[in-house]
């Protein structure tokens, strides 16, 4: 391969990298696969949760769910709030 060809690709690979970063699409699949790996062996349909979640506003039914979560199979934090930004995503639907 020429060298320039060679720098080519690797522009266009630093592009698509930035790209499924920066896109809502790449989070939103994250944010599925966490409730995948820590709730949907017991919770198979996520939008059953997003619909039962009780509060109000939007900012309401996320607090009462992060709290919940703290000792409800989400300990961590950042796998915490990819969870409950995924399902504030579904309740809307
Ligand atoms: C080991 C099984 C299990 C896992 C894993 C699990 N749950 Fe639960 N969850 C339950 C049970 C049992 C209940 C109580 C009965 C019900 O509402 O289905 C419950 C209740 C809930 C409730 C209602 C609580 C209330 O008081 O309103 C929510 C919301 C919830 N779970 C969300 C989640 C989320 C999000 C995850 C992933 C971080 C998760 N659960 C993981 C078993 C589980």
């Amino acid at each position: 391969m020429s060298r320039a060809k060679w720098r080519r690709r690797v522009f266009a690979g630093s592009l698509l990298a930035i790209w499924l970063g920066a896109v809502p699409g790449g989070t939103a699949h994250a944010d599925a696969t966490a409730y995948s790996n820590h709730c949907a062996k017991c919770h198979a349909r996520a939008v059953v949760v997003a619909r039962s979640l009780k509060g109000d506003a939007d900012t309401e039914k996320a607090s009462r769910l992060d709290a919940l979560l703290q000792s409800h199979h989400a300990e961590d934090v950042a796998d915490r709030a990819k969870i409950v930004n995924y399902l504030i995503g579904l309740s809307k639907r």
